[in-house]
């Protein structure tokens, strides 16, 4: 069979490394990576999530990438025709299916949250964020999110700015913006960790995120430490897999992954280093939760020099940062439509923005008019959040790997990662035996049904890898030809 000739190409090595790193790099890393790290234990939590982003990340971002290369398209068409190549079964396109809504529903709510980035950044400037208690702060947070037209002022233009660079294309649009952006991003996060340097309390916002107590080394941190590798990496969800079918036959997918994975890491670090000595300089809580960046940074930029310009240049960072993770979450759906439909970007996008636009509505309107909607005790902005990251995702994952390790046929991916054999070996070994099993975890956890204790838990998964292991070994061909539905 001959393989697709691809449609669009990165310009340079440096495109798919940008794009990437910009998808991985958003409010993941900058907000709830700090927040996370601190609430499970500082250094014990940053080692793990470390861990988990070797096992688990990476391995599983190989796969996106190879398997979006192979294809050349979005993730319907891409996981069709490398099944196709196998003869398999085209019911497979509905992991791509899957993935695609992922990233839009994701989108959804995440215009919502870049939103608050955005306005912030303006309101450092126009002083209304010149209120001098914690208190008060929440006070403007929650007036802002009050008023619909201006909560959803800001995420509508976030929601254009994405769908406007998406709509010109992966070279003019995508690749351009994610050039000026990420080294803009990389120059105000060096910045603002100089400050925090000089602010005083350094040690302790290095204390706090690297202080190493085994104790805190529990089965519950583990299991954040897994799932924040997911959302942080930008996997199942159709972005990186796009992203990948983008990618030039010579480049190493492998040298790639890892360099996208340690930028994308060494943002978090970074961001939790710029953050908590500002914070602990102010006298304030580390632990403040999700108006954590929003109540009480604007108080610490008050009471330091300069510290107009560099509130301003926090939140600016976190809009790019939020920004460049927006079109990836789109990009799947517009290349679908693009590609397989016939549809030229522009109008695919705003198409997509029309659906992206209402959805998202009420996304927006959860705050105040429909915040007394609540079916099953959520809002609808929770829903969002909850349906994507606890099932859509993990379920995503478990497919992919499930692909990758089973039903393909493994000269297919070999010849695509071009690894040498042990590290081939390696990446087969986790993606068979390793994903699955902890990917299953943090999904039968986030449904409560893992209820023996935390320990235990881990000489169960251990078990079941090994068993997994041995089985998978004996009833490999027919597992592969039973999924692969022939
Ligand atoms: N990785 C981004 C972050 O850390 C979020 C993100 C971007 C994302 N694209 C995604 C999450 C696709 C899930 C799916 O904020």
């Amino acid at each position: 069979m001959t393989r697709e000739k691809p449609k669009n190409l990165w310009l340079s090595r440096w495109g798919f490394i940008l794009a990437a790193t910009g998808s991985a790099v958003g409010l993941g890393n900058i907000w709830k990576f700090p927040y996370i790290t601190g609430e499970y234990g500082g250094g014990a939590f940053v080692l793990m999530y470390l861990a988990c982003i070797l096992a688990i990340g990476i391995p599983v971002m190989m796969t996106e990438i190879a398997v979006g290369r192979r294809g050349r398209g979005s993730p319907i068409d891409a996981i069709g025709r490398v099944v196709h190549e196998n003869n398999g079964n085209p019911l497979w396109k509905a992991v791509g299916g899957m993935a695609m809504l992922s990233g839009f529903l994701i989108l959804c709510f995440y215009v919502v949250v870049a939103g608050w980035a955005f306005a912030y950044t303006w309101k450092m400037l126009d002083g209304s964020l010149a209120a001098t208690s914690v208190e008060a702060l929440g006070g403007v947070f929650e007036a802002h999110n009050a008023n619909p037209w201006q909560l959803g002022g800001w995420s509508v233009l976030v929601a254009l700015l994405t769908l406007w660079i998406v709509a010109k294309g992966v070279q003019q649009g995508i690749e351009n913006a994610v050039r000026w952006m990420m080294p803009g991003l990389a120059l105000m996060l060096v910045a603002l960790v100089g400050y925090a340097f000089t602010s005083g309390s350094f040690d302790a916002g290095f204390a706090f995120l690297f202080h190493f107590d085994a104790s805190k080394i529990t089965g519950e941190a583990l299991l954040a430490a897994l799932g924040h590798a997911f959302f942080t990496l930008s996997l199942a969800s159709g972005a990186i897999l796009t992203y990948g079918s983008y990618v030039p036959d010579g480049q190493s997918i492998a040298r790639t992954t890892f360099m996208v994975a340690i930028c994308d890491t060494l943002v978090a670090l970074l961001a939790g280093l710029a953050i908590f000595p500002i914070i602990f300089a102010n006298g304030m809580s580390p632990s403040a939760g999700p108006g954590l960046i929003f109540m009480s940074l604007p108080l610490a930029f008050q009471q330091m020099p300069f510290g107009t310009a560099f509130g301003v240049l926090f939140f600016a960072m976190v809009s790019i940062a939020a920004l460049t993770s927006a079109i990836s979450m789109i990009e799947a759906t517009v290349a679908y439509l693009n590609e397989q439909h016939g549809i030229s970007r522009l109008h695919a996008a705003i198409g997509a923005g029309a659906v992206l636009l209402v959805i998202s509505l009420l996304a927006m309107l959860s705050f105040n008019l429909l915040a007394g909607w609540t079916p099953l005790g959520k809002n609808f902005f929770d829903w969002l959040d909850y349906l994507t990251s606890r099932w859509m995702m993990p379920l995503g994952g478990i497919f992919m790997v499930v692909l990758a390790g089973y039903a393909l046929r493994c000269d297919i991916l070999r010849e695509e990662l071009n690894l040498p054999p042990t590290g081939y070996a390696l990446w087969l070994f986790m993606v068979r035996y390793v994903s699955p099993v902890l990917i299953l975890v943090v999904f039968l956890n986030a449904l409560g049904w893992l209820l023996f204790d935390p320990v235990q838990r881990w000489y169960w998964i251990a078990g079941a890898i090994g068993l997994l292991a041995v089985a998978g070994e004996l009833l490999r061909p027919r597992v592969t030809s039973v999924l692969i539905g022939r």
